[in-house]
Protein backbone atom coordinates (compact mmCIF):
# COMPACT_ATOMS: atom_id res chain seq x y z
CA UNK A 1 0.00 0.00 0.00
CA UNK A 2 1.34 3.42 -0.96
CA UNK A 3 1.18 6.09 2.36
CA UNK A 4 2.14 9.92 2.42
CA UNK A 5 4.24 11.86 4.43
CA UNK A 6 1.33 12.48 6.38
CA UNK A 7 0.04 9.04 7.00
CA UNK A 8 -2.74 9.18 4.40
CA UNK A 9 -3.26 5.76 2.28
CA UNK A 10 -3.33 6.33 -1.71
CA UNK A 11 -5.69 4.42 -3.11
CA UNK A 12 -7.67 6.25 -5.69
CA UNK A 13 -5.64 7.33 -9.19
CA UNK A 14 -7.35 9.74 -11.23
CA UNK A 15 -5.90 9.76 -15.23
CA UNK A 16 -6.51 11.95 -17.52
CA UNK A 17 -7.02 10.36 -21.04
CA UNK A 18 -6.55 13.74 -22.99
CA UNK A 19 -6.14 17.27 -22.48
CA UNK A 20 -8.69 17.91 -25.28
CA UNK A 21 -12.28 18.94 -24.72
CA UNK A 22 -15.32 19.47 -26.95
CA UNK A 23 -16.43 21.97 -24.89
CA UNK A 24 -15.03 25.20 -23.03
CA UNK A 25 -16.78 25.76 -19.07
CA UNK A 26 -16.29 28.67 -18.27
CA UNK A 27 -14.42 27.18 -15.06
CA UNK A 28 -11.92 24.81 -16.43
CA UNK A 29 -10.50 26.11 -20.19
CA UNK A 30 -11.01 29.49 -21.64
CA UNK A 31 -12.48 29.81 -24.73
CA UNK A 32 -9.43 30.85 -26.77
CA UNK A 33 -7.38 27.60 -25.12
CA UNK A 34 -5.10 26.24 -27.30
CA UNK A 35 -1.91 25.16 -24.68
CA UNK A 36 -2.56 21.48 -25.42
CA UNK A 37 -0.40 18.66 -25.21
CA UNK A 38 1.55 17.54 -28.08
CA UNK A 39 0.17 14.21 -28.95
CA UNK A 40 3.81 12.51 -28.80
CA UNK A 41 3.55 13.10 -25.77
CA UNK A 42 0.68 11.31 -24.81
CA UNK A 43 1.04 8.43 -23.06
CA UNK A 44 0.03 5.20 -25.33
CA UNK A 45 -2.68 2.85 -23.86
CA UNK A 46 0.22 0.45 -23.54
CA UNK A 47 2.31 3.05 -21.10
CA UNK A 48 -1.10 3.95 -19.24
CA UNK A 49 -1.69 0.24 -18.77
CA UNK A 50 1.98 -0.55 -17.49
CA UNK A 51 1.62 2.76 -15.04
CA UNK A 52 -1.86 1.84 -13.88
CA UNK A 53 -0.63 -1.90 -13.27
CA UNK A 54 1.73 -0.59 -11.56
CA UNK A 55 -0.12 1.62 -9.46
CA UNK A 56 -2.67 -1.64 -8.86
CA UNK A 57 0.67 -3.70 -7.65
CA UNK A 58 0.99 -0.97 -5.17
CA UNK A 59 -2.61 -1.00 -3.47
CA UNK A 60 -4.58 1.66 -5.95
CA UNK A 61 -7.89 -0.18 -6.34
CA UNK A 62 -9.86 2.63 -7.59
CA UNK A 63 -8.98 4.40 -10.86
CA UNK A 64 -10.95 7.30 -12.40
CA UNK A 65 -10.91 7.92 -15.92
CA UNK A 66 -11.05 11.71 -16.51
CA UNK A 67 -9.81 14.47 -19.40
CA UNK A 68 -10.94 16.93 -21.22
CA UNK A 69 -13.21 14.94 -21.89
CA UNK A 70 -11.88 11.72 -21.79
CA UNK A 71 -14.21 9.86 -24.61
CA UNK A 72 -12.22 12.48 -27.22
CA UNK A 73 -9.66 10.16 -26.92
CA UNK A 74 -10.09 7.45 -29.37
CA UNK A 75 -10.94 3.64 -28.69
CA UNK A 76 -11.20 4.74 -25.44
CA UNK A 77 -13.88 1.54 -24.05
CA UNK A 78 -10.66 -0.76 -25.31
CA UNK A 79 -8.27 0.94 -22.74
CA UNK A 80 -11.39 0.42 -20.33
CA UNK A 81 -11.19 -3.00 -21.23
CA UNK A 82 -7.72 -3.51 -20.30
CA UNK A 83 -7.96 -2.08 -17.29
CA UNK A 84 -10.96 -3.50 -15.75
CA UNK A 85 -9.05 -6.89 -16.27
CA UNK A 86 -5.96 -5.66 -13.85
CA UNK A 87 -5.88 -7.71 -10.79
CA UNK A 88 -6.18 -5.43 -7.78
CA UNK A 89 -8.35 -2.75 -9.22
CA UNK A 90 -11.87 -2.77 -7.94
CA UNK A 91 -13.50 0.01 -9.01
CA UNK A 92 -12.76 1.62 -13.18
CA UNK A 93 -15.26 4.41 -13.13
CA UNK A 94 -15.42 7.48 -15.29
CA UNK A 95 -16.39 11.49 -15.46
CA UNK A 96 -17.26 13.01 -18.72
CA UNK A 97 -19.47 15.97 -19.92
CA UNK A 98 -21.70 13.24 -21.80
CA UNK A 99 -21.65 14.95 -25.02
CA UNK A 100 -20.50 11.93 -26.48
CA UNK A 101 -22.33 9.00 -24.19
CA UNK A 102 -25.43 8.08 -26.42
CA UNK A 103 -22.51 6.79 -28.66
CA UNK A 104 -20.26 4.59 -26.60
CA UNK A 105 -22.55 4.09 -23.25
CA UNK A 106 -22.75 0.16 -24.36
CA UNK A 107 -19.16 -0.56 -25.01
CA UNK A 108 -18.13 1.13 -22.16
CA UNK A 109 -20.70 -1.05 -19.67
CA UNK A 110 -19.12 -3.79 -21.89
CA UNK A 111 -15.85 -2.75 -21.10
CA UNK A 112 -15.91 -2.17 -17.33
CA UNK A 113 -16.60 0.66 -16.26
CA UNK A 114 -18.45 0.47 -12.66
CA UNK A 115 -19.90 3.90 -12.25
CA UNK A 116 -20.07 7.14 -14.28
CA UNK A 117 -20.28 10.61 -13.14
CA UNK A 118 -21.62 13.33 -16.12
CA UNK A 119 -21.01 17.08 -15.38
CA UNK A 120 -24.27 19.01 -15.68
CA UNK A 121 -24.69 22.63 -14.60
CA UNK A 122 -27.68 23.73 -15.50
CA UNK A 123 -31.30 22.53 -17.13
CA UNK A 124 -31.30 25.54 -19.16
CA UNK A 125 -29.96 25.24 -22.82
CA UNK A 126 -29.33 28.70 -23.12
CA UNK A 127 -27.10 28.87 -19.90
CA UNK A 128 -25.45 25.78 -20.34
CA UNK A 129 -24.64 27.42 -24.06
CA UNK A 130 -23.50 30.24 -21.77
CA UNK A 131 -21.51 28.26 -19.14
CA UNK A 132 -20.04 25.40 -21.53
CA UNK A 133 -19.53 27.56 -24.48
CA UNK A 134 -21.70 25.51 -27.26
CA UNK A 135 -25.06 24.57 -27.65
CA UNK A 136 -24.68 21.45 -25.45
CA UNK A 137 -27.98 20.68 -23.41
CA UNK A 138 -29.60 18.01 -26.27
CA UNK A 139 -26.87 15.76 -26.29
CA UNK A 140 -26.18 15.83 -22.91
CA UNK A 141 -29.42 14.48 -21.87
CA UNK A 142 -29.36 11.66 -24.89
CA UNK A 143 -25.97 10.66 -22.82
CA UNK A 144 -27.76 10.55 -19.87
CA UNK A 145 -30.23 8.37 -20.53
CA UNK A 146 -28.38 6.13 -22.92
CA UNK A 147 -26.03 5.83 -19.60
CA UNK A 148 -29.37 4.88 -17.71
CA UNK A 149 -30.68 2.81 -20.37
CA UNK A 150 -27.49 0.58 -20.08
CA UNK A 151 -27.72 0.35 -16.49
CA UNK A 152 -25.09 2.40 -15.02
CA UNK A 153 -26.73 3.00 -11.62
CA UNK A 154 -26.12 5.32 -9.79
CA UNK A 155 -24.92 8.18 -12.12
CA UNK A 156 -24.02 11.06 -10.28
CA UNK A 157 -24.33 14.50 -11.64
CA UNK A 158 -22.03 16.93 -11.19
CA UNK A 159 -22.91 20.79 -10.51
CA UNK A 160 -20.44 23.21 -10.45
CA UNK A 161 -22.51 26.04 -8.15
CA UNK A 162 -22.04 29.46 -9.44
CA UNK A 163 -23.15 32.98 -7.74
CA UNK A 164 -25.14 34.81 -10.42
CA UNK A 165 -24.44 32.28 -13.13
CA UNK A 166 -26.62 28.98 -11.97
CA UNK A 167 -27.14 29.47 -8.04
CA UNK A 168 -31.21 30.01 -9.50
CA UNK A 169 -31.14 26.41 -11.09
CA UNK A 170 -30.19 24.23 -8.09
CA UNK A 171 -33.98 23.55 -6.66
CA UNK A 172 -34.85 22.13 -10.18
CA UNK A 173 -31.86 20.36 -10.62
CA UNK A 174 -32.53 18.70 -7.08
CA UNK A 175 -35.46 18.00 -8.39
CA UNK A 176 -34.58 16.23 -11.53
CA UNK A 177 -32.38 13.94 -10.00
CA UNK A 178 -34.98 12.68 -7.85
CA UNK A 179 -37.28 12.31 -10.22
CA UNK A 180 -34.68 10.26 -12.68
CA UNK A 181 -32.85 8.71 -9.91
CA UNK A 182 -29.38 10.59 -10.72
CA UNK A 183 -27.19 11.42 -7.10
CA UNK A 184 -26.80 15.34 -7.58
CA UNK A 185 -23.29 17.10 -5.93
CA UNK A 186 -23.00 20.63 -5.82
CA UNK A 187 -19.50 21.65 -6.51
CA UNK A 188 -17.64 25.04 -5.14
CA UNK A 189 -15.88 26.43 -8.07
CA UNK A 190 -11.62 26.71 -7.88
CA UNK A 191 -9.58 28.97 -9.38
CA UNK A 192 -7.38 27.33 -11.50
CA UNK A 193 -5.46 28.63 -14.24
CA UNK A 194 -6.82 31.87 -15.20
CA UNK A 195 -10.68 31.47 -13.96
CA UNK A 196 -9.19 32.67 -10.75
CA UNK A 197 -11.50 32.74 -7.50
CA UNK A 198 -13.99 35.58 -9.21
CA UNK A 199 -17.82 36.75 -8.38
CA UNK A 200 -19.11 33.64 -9.00
CA UNK A 201 -17.52 31.95 -6.50
CA UNK A 202 -20.55 30.29 -4.09
CA UNK A 203 -19.80 28.64 -0.90
CA UNK A 204 -22.40 26.04 -0.42
CA UNK A 205 -22.99 26.38 3.47
CA UNK A 206 -25.84 28.43 2.70
CA UNK A 207 -27.19 26.18 -0.14
CA UNK A 208 -27.04 23.70 2.00
CA UNK A 209 -28.72 25.14 4.90
CA UNK A 210 -31.79 26.04 2.07
CA UNK A 211 -31.86 22.46 0.77
CA UNK A 212 -31.82 20.75 4.36
CA UNK A 213 -35.37 23.04 5.02
CA UNK A 214 -36.77 22.85 1.69
CA UNK A 215 -36.02 18.75 1.09
CA UNK A 216 -36.34 17.47 4.39
CA UNK A 217 -32.56 16.46 4.21
CA UNK A 218 -30.93 14.25 6.55
CA UNK A 219 -27.29 13.42 7.15
CA UNK A 220 -26.08 10.42 5.04
CA UNK A 221 -23.17 7.97 6.65
CA UNK A 222 -22.94 5.61 3.63
CA UNK A 223 -20.02 6.12 2.05
CA UNK A 224 -20.71 6.63 -2.39
CA UNK A 225 -17.88 6.58 -4.11
CA UNK A 226 -14.22 7.11 -3.43
CA UNK A 227 -14.12 10.99 -3.36
CA UNK A 228 -14.69 13.63 -1.38
CA UNK A 229 -18.37 14.31 -1.27
CA UNK A 230 -19.92 14.80 1.78
CA UNK A 231 -24.12 13.00 1.57
CA UNK A 232 -27.13 14.07 3.08
CA UNK A 233 -30.60 12.15 2.13
CA UNK A 234 -34.09 12.85 1.19
CA UNK A 235 -36.23 11.71 4.44
CA UNK A 236 -37.17 8.57 2.49
CA UNK A 237 -33.79 7.61 2.21
CA UNK A 238 -33.89 7.45 -1.65
CA UNK A 239 -31.83 10.41 -3.13
CA UNK A 240 -29.00 11.45 -2.01
CA UNK A 241 -27.40 14.97 -2.45
CA UNK A 242 -22.98 15.74 -1.97
CA UNK A 243 -21.23 18.54 -1.05
CA UNK A 244 -17.49 19.38 -2.61
CA UNK A 245 -16.60 21.80 -0.78
CA UNK A 246 -12.73 22.48 -1.09
CA UNK A 247 -12.44 26.22 -0.84
CA UNK A 248 -14.87 26.07 2.29
CA UNK A 249 -14.29 23.34 3.92
CA UNK A 250 -11.47 21.15 2.73
CA UNK A 251 -11.17 17.48 2.65
CA UNK A 252 -7.27 17.23 2.46
CA UNK A 253 -7.06 15.50 5.48
CA UNK A 254 -9.01 11.86 3.97
CA UNK A 255 -7.01 12.95 0.87
CA UNK A 256 -6.47 9.28 -0.77
CA UNK A 257 -5.60 10.04 -4.42
CA UNK A 258 -2.92 11.31 -7.02
CA UNK A 259 -3.29 12.61 -10.75
CA UNK A 260 -1.91 11.30 -13.82
CA UNK A 261 -1.81 13.93 -16.55
CA UNK A 262 -1.96 12.29 -20.14
CA UNK A 263 1.62 13.39 -20.70
CA UNK A 264 2.80 11.28 -17.83
CA UNK A 265 2.67 13.68 -15.21
CA UNK A 266 2.30 12.68 -11.58
CA UNK A 267 0.05 15.94 -9.79
CA UNK A 268 0.49 14.84 -5.96
CA UNK A 269 -2.14 17.29 -5.25
CA UNK A 270 -4.84 19.56 -7.53
CA UNK A 271 -4.64 22.72 -5.78
CA UNK A 272 -0.12 22.95 -5.70
CA UNK A 273 2.51 22.45 -8.12
CA UNK A 274 4.06 19.26 -6.66
CA UNK A 275 4.59 16.71 -9.84
CA UNK A 276 6.85 14.10 -11.27
CA UNK A 277 7.46 12.96 -14.36
CA UNK A 278 7.08 9.39 -15.08
CA UNK A 279 7.11 9.94 -19.37
CA UNK A 280 10.98 9.75 -19.22
CA UNK A 281 10.94 6.27 -17.24
CA UNK A 282 8.66 4.90 -19.73
CA UNK A 283 10.20 5.40 -22.41
CA UNK A 284 14.15 4.95 -21.16
CA UNK A 285 13.81 1.29 -20.26
CA UNK A 286 12.83 1.74 -16.65
CA UNK A 287 12.32 -1.77 -15.24
CA UNK A 288 8.98 -2.52 -13.54
CA UNK A 289 10.94 -2.29 -9.86
CA UNK A 290 12.52 1.20 -11.23
CA UNK A 291 9.07 2.62 -12.03
CA UNK A 292 7.59 1.24 -8.61
CA UNK A 293 10.08 3.23 -6.63
CA UNK A 294 10.25 6.14 -8.86
CA UNK A 295 6.10 6.05 -8.02
CA UNK A 296 7.02 5.56 -4.12
CA UNK A 297 9.21 8.82 -4.23
CA UNK A 298 6.87 10.80 -5.75
CA UNK A 299 4.54 10.31 -3.26
CA UNK A 300 6.86 11.49 -1.16
CA UNK A 301 6.29 14.56 -2.85
CA UNK A 302 2.30 15.32 -1.75
CA UNK A 303 1.90 18.43 -0.22
CA UNK A 304 -0.54 18.19 3.20
CA UNK A 305 -3.31 20.10 1.60
CA UNK A 306 -4.24 22.50 -1.13
CA UNK A 307 -3.30 26.24 -1.31
CA UNK A 308 -6.49 27.64 -3.10
CA UNK A 309 -7.44 30.21 -0.60
CA UNK A 310 -4.26 31.51 0.32
CA UNK A 311 -2.52 31.97 -2.68
CA UNK A 312 -5.31 32.47 -5.43
CA UNK A 313 -3.27 33.08 -8.49
CA UNK A 314 -0.36 30.37 -7.81
CA UNK A 315 -2.30 27.71 -9.91
CA UNK A 316 -1.53 28.34 -13.16
CA UNK A 317 -2.03 25.19 -15.18
CA UNK A 318 -6.12 25.00 -16.25
CA UNK A 319 -8.24 21.63 -14.84
CA UNK A 320 -8.38 20.46 -18.11
CA UNK A 321 -4.69 19.75 -18.15
CA UNK A 322 -4.94 18.28 -14.59
CA UNK A 323 -8.24 16.14 -14.84
CA UNK A 324 -10.79 17.14 -12.28
P1 LIG B 1 -16.56 9.56 -6.71
O1 LIG B 1 -15.66 8.40 -6.55
O2 LIG B 1 -17.76 9.23 -7.52
O3 LIG B 1 -16.94 10.24 -5.42
O4 LIG B 1 -15.72 10.58 -7.61
P2 LIG B 1 -15.19 12.07 -7.42
O5 LIG B 1 -16.23 12.94 -6.81
O6 LIG B 1 -13.87 12.03 -6.75
O7 LIG B 1 -14.93 12.46 -8.94
P3 LIG B 1 -15.43 13.58 -9.95
O8 LIG B 1 -14.55 13.43 -11.16
O9 LIG B 1 -16.88 13.47 -10.21
O10 LIG B 1 -15.10 14.95 -9.25
C1 LIG B 1 -16.06 15.74 -8.63
C2 LIG B 1 -15.44 17.05 -8.17
O11 LIG B 1 -14.59 16.80 -7.07
C3 LIG B 1 -14.62 17.76 -9.22
O12 LIG B 1 -14.88 19.14 -9.16
C4 LIG B 1 -13.22 17.47 -8.78
O13 LIG B 1 -12.36 18.47 -9.21
C5 LIG B 1 -13.37 17.46 -7.27
N1 LIG B 1 -12.30 16.70 -6.67
C6 LIG B 1 -12.07 15.37 -6.81
N2 LIG B 1 -10.96 15.02 -6.12
C7 LIG B 1 -10.49 16.16 -5.54
C8 LIG B 1 -9.37 16.46 -4.73
O14 LIG B 1 -8.55 15.61 -4.40
N3 LIG B 1 -9.19 17.73 -4.32
C9 LIG B 1 -10.05 18.71 -4.67
N4 LIG B 1 -9.79 19.93 -4.22
N5 LIG B 1 -11.11 18.47 -5.45
C10 LIG B 1 -11.34 17.23 -5.89
N1 LIG C 1 -13.77 23.94 -9.90
C1 LIG C 1 -14.57 22.90 -9.48
N2 LIG C 1 -14.91 21.86 -10.26
C2 LIG C 1 -14.47 21.86 -11.51
N3 LIG C 1 -14.63 20.97 -12.51
C3 LIG C 1 -13.93 21.41 -13.59
N4 LIG C 1 -13.33 22.58 -13.31
C4 LIG C 1 -13.64 22.89 -12.03
C5 LIG C 1 -13.31 23.97 -11.16
N5 LIG C 1 -12.53 24.99 -11.56
C6 LIG C 1 -15.44 19.76 -12.38
C7 LIG C 1 -16.36 19.51 -13.55
C8 LIG C 1 -16.37 18.01 -13.68
C9 LIG C 1 -15.37 17.51 -12.66
C10 LIG C 1 -14.52 16.40 -13.11
O1 LIG C 1 -14.59 18.64 -12.33
O2 LIG C 1 -17.63 19.97 -13.29
O3 LIG C 1 -17.63 17.47 -13.39
FE1 LIG D 1 -14.58 20.02 -20.89
FE2 LIG D 1 -15.11 19.01 -18.45
FE3 LIG D 1 -13.51 21.07 -18.70
FE4 LIG D 1 -16.09 21.39 -19.23
S1 LIG D 1 -15.22 20.82 -17.21
S2 LIG D 1 -14.39 22.19 -20.50
S3 LIG D 1 -16.64 19.47 -20.07
S4 LIG D 1 -13.07 19.08 -19.46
Amino acid sequence: MLSDRFGRSIDYLRVSVTDRCDLRCTYCMPKDFKDFEDPPDWLSFDELERVIATFARLGTRRVRLTGGEPLMRRHLPQLASRLSALPGLQDLSLSTNATQLARHAGALKAAGISRINVSLDSLDRDCMARITGRDSLPQILAGLQAAKEVGFAPIKINMVAMRGVNDQEIDAMVEFCIEHAFVLRLIEVMPMGATGKDASYLGLDTVQRHLREKFGLVPQALELGGGPARYLATPDGRSSIGFITPMSQHFCATCNRVRLAVDGTLYLCLGQEEKFELRPLLRGGASDAELEQAIRDAIELKPQQHDFGRQPEKIIRFMSQTGG
